[in-house]
């Protein structure tokens, strides 16, 4: 958890800067109190009114059905996803740019919507030949190319359920997820590019496979031209079937709660969770914020170009990337690579090529571009941007500060948005020409959105004390479930503090109510916004030979938030190399995947327990914090003092 620095409470609030704020969607704090009580008075017939923005083949016939904690939006009610983000701009927005996507070796490709439109039909059509059928489950594992969001529209488009990979995780993990979805289809690419090396998706995905019986089809997009294995009658290419398949696909009708994806995120456990997200409510959720959040302006002369600068393997490429923007019929654009590719001001030229208007980008991002210093921007014209968002972990003032002045150049606002996978959309965040910001706190709830900060008991804290996030009603883009393990979706989100949805973060609110998120209270870590449990990686050290025993913590890190800890006891006999230090650290980036790799390994005689044999993490977070062994030396750690200790003090602490 992030370190509080109660002054930051004091600061005052930045007044929404008065160009942008006289042609904003809300316009003054009071139009926000305004919609927000009405939500909360009657949230029923405020997202039944807010649902009129979807395009519906039938309409709902009750708003919504809450057995706590299963939530039914918009019974009755039939829409397709893809229809919702493509065809129904066709007549007006046509020809209107859709997507610019931009390789990381400057190749450039721009899709109107009807262009989209006609490649999602196709790809749908080449799936239903491959016997995908509604309901079924196909894995992607891709990199960031136009054929990513044209296989999620495709699936959602003949009602098929996607579950995205992120390109980074290992054959292990992206194993697990297809095992536990029971994927008989996997689409990927022979290759992605990432700083000019080729990542093989294919060579991976293969190893995969051998553990992934289930499997029957694999589509691969040609994207590096790379020699793969293939193996004939599994193997499919993609620009071959779509070719053969017809640009006429019809959109049929869904029930408002047909599942649409599944994104595996982090827990407590080793076990990732499937979070499910179904059709019509996550969709208004992503289309209402994108909206409120990011001021869209769409169907103008003016139009936005908005860019969200997240993978699609992560929930924010999901519902920002894709489905938001698209179904406000937006302009967006996609980057395929790193932000320091070839040069550190790659993100400052695309901004000042596509004329970005809208940027999204993540906390670790704004603090790594000022760490690159102020030279790499200043030669760029970023006159185009007129509001900034942020996302996956608190931003800490002196960046909010950095990127306002900097990027913004004082006439932006900047959205500090709170949400997780399981929220679906944006949570808590300032209406950008409403809510007076303060750096650091993602500042009011939306409309629509009860959040509190509650002791265990479900008790109200008082401003300027640290309690638990909670939102007390149900939302229409909330996770349904744990895709197969509904014991456990009623376990971690709603039994905790019984009632009421459990965030697992760690909050405070100050006395204009503003919340200010602080961290994670579990054992989930976030490394550069990722999502990742100590647990997890806990597993796959201790699947070392070398290794007994693991504990994984996380330490505060100057760019990426939080960095990975690792306390490791070694089998008897094994000496403690920098060799051995190096090869669990790549033996964890392995099993999981590069975005796990620890930042530091260290050795330690025996790990501090409880007397119930509980290993504390909090005290190794302590030792973690203040440095001491150097992460260069191979000096077995005496931990035995604060072994005894925590043993004296004989209670479980988590
Ligand atoms: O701890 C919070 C942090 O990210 C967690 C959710 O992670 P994930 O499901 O990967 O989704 C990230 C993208 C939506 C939260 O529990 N988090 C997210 N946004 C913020 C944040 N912490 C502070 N401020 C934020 N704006």
């Amino acid at each position: 958890m992030q370190e509080f620095d109660p002054h930051v409470l004091e600061e005052k609030p930045i007044a929404p800067p008065a160009e942008f704020q006289k042609r904003a969607r809300v316009q003054t704090l009071e139009e926000y109190k305004k919609i927000y009580d009405r939500a909360k008075d009657d949230p029923e017939g405020f997202w039944g009114e807010q649902a009129k923005m979807l395009d519906w083949f039938e309409r709902p016939q009750k708003v919504l059905e809450w057995d706590l904690p299963h939530a039914k939006w918009f019974s009755g009610g039939k829409l397709n996803v893809a229809h919702n983000c493509l065809d129904r701009h066709l007549a007006k927005n046509g020809k209107k740019v859709a997507l610019y996507w931009e390789a990381e070796d400057g190749k450039r490709l721009k899709f109107t919507y009807a262009e989209l439109h006609a490649r999602v039909c196709k790809f749908a059509n080449a799936l239903l030949t491959l016997g995908v059928k509604a309901g079924d489950c196909v894995a992607v594992y891709m990199p960031m190319i136009p054929e990513l969001p044209i296989a999620l529209l495709a699936c959602a488009r003949i009602g098929a359920i996607h579950s995205v990979v992120f390109g980074g995780f290992s054959a292990v993990s992206l194993a697990d997820r297809i095992g536990d979805a029971k994927a008989k289809w996997l689409i990927t690419a022979d290759g992605g590019y990432r700083r000019g090396h080729v990542v093989p998706l294919k060579d991976t995905a293969d190893k995969a496979i051998e553990s992934c019986p289930t499997i029957e089809k694999v589509v691969v997009v040609k994207r590096t031209g790379e020699k793969v294995a293939w193996k004939q009658g599994r193997d499919l290419w993609w620009h071959e079937l779509e070719e053969k398949a017809s640009a006429k696909c019809p959109a049929p009708a869904f029930d408002a709660e047909h599942p649409l994806y599944i994104l595996y995120t982090s827990g407590t456990t080793g076990k990732p969770k499937g979070v499910l997200h179904t059709s019509a409510g996550y969709l208004l959720g992503c289309m209402y914020t994108m909206q409120l959040v990011f001021d869209l302006r769409a169907d103008s002369r003016d139009d936005d170009v908005y860019w969200c600068t997240a993978d699609i393997g992560w929930v924010t490429g999901h519902s920002y990337l894709v489905y938001g923007p698209l179904a406000n019929a937006a302009t967006c654009v996609m980057y395929e690579g790193a932000p320091d590719f070839p040069k550190r001001d790659r993100f400052w030229e695309i901004i000042e090529r596509y004329k970005v208007s809208i940027l999204y980008s993540s906390a670790t991002a704004v603090r790594a571009f000022m760490a690159w210093g102020n030279d790499w921007i200043t030669k760029h014209d970023l006159s185009s941007l007129r509001l900034l968002g942020t996302v996956g972990e608190p931003i800490n003032p002196a960046a909010w500060k950095w990127y306002f002045e900097v990027i913004g150049g004082n006439r932006c606002p900047i959205v500090d948005t709170w949400w997780q996978t399981e929220t679906g959309a944006i949570m808590i965040s300032p209406l950008p020409g409403a809510t007076p910001t303060k750096p650091g706190s993602a500042t009011l709830p939306m409309p629509g959105v009860i959040s509190r900060v509650v002791t265990m008991k479900g008790e109200a804290v008082k401003p300027g004390e640290t309690g638990y996030l909670v939102i007390e009603k149900p939302w229409p883009s909330m996770l349904r479930t744990i895709y197969g393990d509904d014991e456990r979706f009623k376990r971690d989100y709603w039994t905790r503090i019984p009632g009421v949805y459990f965030t697992g973060d760690a909050a405070q609110l100050d006395a204009d109510g503003y919340t200010w998120v602080l961290g994670r209270v579990d054992d989930v870590i976030k490394v550069a916004g990722h999502r990742l449990s100590s647990m997890e990686i806990e597993s796959a050290l201790v699947s070392h030979p070398s290794v007994a025993e693991a504990a994984v913590v996380a330490r505060p890190d100057e760019i990426k938030g939080e960095a990975i800890v690792c306390f490791v006891t070694l089998r008897s006999g094994i000496e403690p190399t920098r060799e051995l230090r190096a090869a669990l650290g790549e033996h964890v980036a392995v099993t999981i995947g590069t975005i796990a790799r620890p930042s530091e390994v260290r050795f330690a005689d025996l790990l501090p327990k409880t007397r119930s044999g509980k290993i504390m993490r909090r005290l190794l977070r302590e030792v973690a914090e203040k440095g001491g062994v150097s992460g260069d030396t191979t000096t077995l750690e005496d931990l035995s003092v604060i072994a005894k200790l925590a043993a004296a003090k004989g209670t479980d602490e988590e």
